[in-house]
Parts: structure tokens; sequence; C-alpha cells
């Protein structure tokens, strides 16, 4: 009878624990089924990760600013719709073809390329909207910069939003506290505005993106007062008013290629590509809060490399389609 109750009430203890533990587990879990997790293709696509490193280690061979187009891409896509490969979309009224993307916007191929390659290592459960994802992450590491666990998990969405993609990205000509609206709009803060814009630490800009600062800075009849004189000359010589806009310079103009804290010192030295860029220092819009992260990022890369590492993490969770929403796209160019 005594060791019967004993274990009764062992038993009953054991049975509570599991209840408790299920109730503490599984109700998060509930509420986590829409959360992405880095393994999510361990059983279904143990080799993805190598699969895509491997492809964009060849096209970042074959054209180094290639890295920097593919980090871009995966930012473009999840601020429309959220990361859901909807800039992969083909046709005539696509997000390819908005304002910002339109003759700007590159790596298609190279997103192709990787589909083809994980297709046939794992056909048909591999999104194209995690593809974005990963490779952003592997062209970062390729250039030198930190490495994080992707989260995965996103399903491909159905439509191409050419509307939300001319509303929701930023442009390098609007105001500081625009830009942060527009962050704010997808759950991202001024430490994010601050840290992504990090992302210009690789990579080219057009002279229409920024000649607008050369010669006749807002009807003032000179050049951006923001901008480092010596620099203002050499774009001059880049970007003559009489080219198409499309000849290109530097983003991080002390170290193009590799990803490090080269673009935050160059703000705090006037020499911002971006009107966008330079603003978050030199705005006279107060908002102290960038222009201080700015400091702390040109002082300390280590601040900056974990910051924009946590900062890729939460623009990659911008509202991503799970369970059974959305599709595994066949081709990333077209829905199913
Ligand atoms: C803060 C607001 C931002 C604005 C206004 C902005 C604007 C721009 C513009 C105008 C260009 C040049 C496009 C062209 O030449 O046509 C560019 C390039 C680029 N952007 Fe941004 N951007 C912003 C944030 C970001 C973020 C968050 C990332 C990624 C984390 C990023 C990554 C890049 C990269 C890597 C390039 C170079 C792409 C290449 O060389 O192909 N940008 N951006
Ligand atoms: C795009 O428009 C052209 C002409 O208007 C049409 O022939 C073509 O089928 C359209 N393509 C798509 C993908 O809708
Ligand atoms: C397109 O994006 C806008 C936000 O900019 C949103 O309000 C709208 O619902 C989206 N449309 C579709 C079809 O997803
Ligand atoms: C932005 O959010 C992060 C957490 O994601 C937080 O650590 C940071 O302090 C926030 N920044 C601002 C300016 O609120
Ligand atoms: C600068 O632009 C303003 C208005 O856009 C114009 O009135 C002015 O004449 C221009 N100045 C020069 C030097 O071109
Ligand atoms: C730049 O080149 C594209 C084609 O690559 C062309 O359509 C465009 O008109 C050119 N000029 C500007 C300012 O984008
Ligand atoms: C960064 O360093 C500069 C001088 O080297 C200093 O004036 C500034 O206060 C520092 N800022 C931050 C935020 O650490």
């Amino acid at each position: 009878m005594v060791m019967n109750m004993s274990s009764c009430s062992l038993k009953g203890y054991c049975y509570l624990f599991i209840l408790m533990t299920n109730c503490m587990l599984l109700v998060p879990l509930g509420v986590r089924s829409q959360q992405l997790s880095s393994d999510f293709y361990a059983t279904t696509c143990p080799n993805l990760l190598k699969v895509v490193r491997k492809e964009v280690v060849s096209a970042i061979k074959n054209e180094i600013r290639m890295a920097a187009s593919l980090l871009r891409l995966h930012f473009h896509d999840c601020f429309v719709n959220g990361c859901d490969g909807s800039i992969l979309l083909d046709g005539n009224n696509t997000e390819k073809t908005a304002f910002p993307n339109v003759n700007s916007a590159r790596g298609y191929e190279v997103i192709d390329n990787i589909k083809t390659a994980v297709e046939n290592a794992c056909t048909g459960v591999v999104s194209c909207s995690d593809i974005l994802a990963i490779a952003a992450r592997d062209s970062v590491v390729l250039s030198g910069g930190p490495s994080w666990k992707v989260q995965l998990g996103r399903r491909d969405g159905l439509v191409a939003n050419q509307t939300g993609a001319n509303r929701a990205l930023p442009s390098p000509f609007e105001s500081l506290t625009s830009i942060i609206a527009k962050f704010d709009a997808v759950t991202l803060n001024i430490t994010d505005v601050v840290a992504l814009s990090g992302g210009h630490t690789i990579g080219l800009a057009r002279c229409a993106t920024f000649s607008n600062r050369l010669f006749n800075f807002s009807g003032t009849g000179a050049p951006d007062n923001t901008m480092d004189t010596a620099m203002v000359t050499d774009l001059q010589q880049t970007c003559p008013q009489t080219s198409d806009g499309n000849n290109t310079a530097s983003l991080d103009r002390t170290t193009r290629d590799l990803f490090d804290n080269n673009y935050f010192k160059n703000l705090v030295n006037g020499k911002g590509l971006l009107q966008s860029d330079q603003i978050l220092y030199s705005s006279n819009e107060a908002i102290s809060t960038t222009k201080d992260l700015v400091e702390l990022y040109s002082n300390n890369s280590g601040v900056f490399l974990s910051d924009f590492v946590n900062s890729m993490i939460k623009m990659g969770n911008i509202s991503p389609l799970t369970g059974s929403s959305g599709e595994i796209r066949k081709n990333c160019r077209v829905i199913n």
C-alpha cells in the first residue's frame, strides 16, 4: 500500500510534471509555429547551406560586387510583403520594375543558379525567400563580415507588389524622419536603421542616386555642404552633368568590397555617398540617437558587427509566410 501510494504520488508528480512541461512548451510552440528556426531543413535538405555557399562563392569570384547585390536583394524582398521572395517574380507589373529596383537591383541570375543547385540536391522543399536570406548572410561572411545562424522556414509569396515596393522601400532623397518611419512600419527601430545602413560598407551606387548633392543641392547653387569638398570634386568627375546617371561610385570609399566599419568612419568625416547615408550623422533633424550610433560604430567595429547581425535576423523575420501559407516555388521567377 505504502509503496503503491508512493508510486502513485510519484506517477502523479510525473504526470503533472509532463503536463506542466507540455503546457510550458506547447503553448509557446503554438505561438511559435509562425516562427522560423535555424534547423528547419535539417532532415529535408541537410546539405542546403553547403550547396548555397558554393554557388555564392562562385558568383562572387566571378564578380566581387555580387556580394553587395545579393545582400540588397534580401533587404528589398523583406520590406515588401515580408521576406517572401516577391522581388524575384517576373512580369509586367512587378517589384523588379518598381522605382527602387528598376535598373538597380541585380543578382537575379545568381539566385536562379542557386535555386537550380538547391533543387538538384533536394527537390521542391526549399523556398526562394530562404535562399535570399542564406545568400545575404554568405555574402556578408565572404566580404569579411560577421556570420550568424540564418533563421529558415519562410515560404514564397504568390504576388509581386509594385505599389508596395514604391511605398515601402526607402529612397536616398528622403528625410531621416521618413526613413525611420519606413523601418518602423516593418517593426525595425532606429538602431536597426543605423546598423543596417552599414550594409553600405560594400557595393556601388549610380550617379542618379547621389548627383543631386554635387552641383546645385536643393537649389542652393552649391554642392551639399555636408560632403567633404575633395570628395565633391572627385565625384563631379565621375558624374558629369551631361552623363546619363548610370556611372557608379563606391558606397564605402575606403574599403569598397570589405565588410567593415569604414562606412561609419566615412560618415564622421563627411564622406557618405548618399544623402540618406550622411544624414544619419549630419542631419539637423536632431535625431541624436542616429548620430550617437554612427559615432559608436565608427569607434567600435565589434559593436557594429554585433548590432548588424541582430538587425539582419530581425529584418529576416519580417512577416514570413509559414505553415501552409504561400508555396515553395519551383522557379523563383514564377508562381507554381
Ligand atoms: C536606410 C535606407 C536605405 C536607402 C535609402 C538605401 C538606398 C540605396 C541606394 C540608392 C543604392 C544604390 C542603388 C543604385 O545604384 O541604383 C543602394 C545600394 C545598396 N544598398 Fe541600400 N539603402 C538603404 C538601406 C540598405 C540596407 C538596410 C541594406 C542591407 C542591409 C542595403 C544594402 C545595399 C547594398 C549592399 C547596396 C549596393 C548594391 C550593389 O552594389 O549592387 N541598403 N542603397
Ligand atoms: C506583359 O505584357 C505584354 C504586352 O502587354 C504581354 O504580351 C505579356 O504576356 C505580359 N507578360 C506577363 C508575364 O504578364
Ligand atoms: C502591397 O503593399 C501595401 C503596403 O505598401 C499593402 O497595403 C498591400 O496590401 C499590398 N498588396 C498586396 C496585394 O499584397
Ligand atoms: C531596437 O531594438 C533592439 C532589440 O531588437 C534593442 O536592443 C535596441 O535598444 C532598440 N533601439 C532603440 C533605439 O530603441
Ligand atoms: C539652382 O537651382 C535653383 C532652383 O532649382 C535655381 O533657381 C538656380 O538658378 C540654380 N543655381 C545654379 C547655380 O544653377
Ligand atoms: C541607364 O541605363 C538603362 C539601361 O541599362 C537605361 O534604360 C536608362 O535610361 C539609363 N539612364 C538612367 C538615368 O537610368
Ligand atoms: C568616438 O570617438 C570620438 C573621438 O575619437 C569621441 O569624440 C566620441 O565621443 C566617441 N563616440 C562614441 C559614441 O563612442
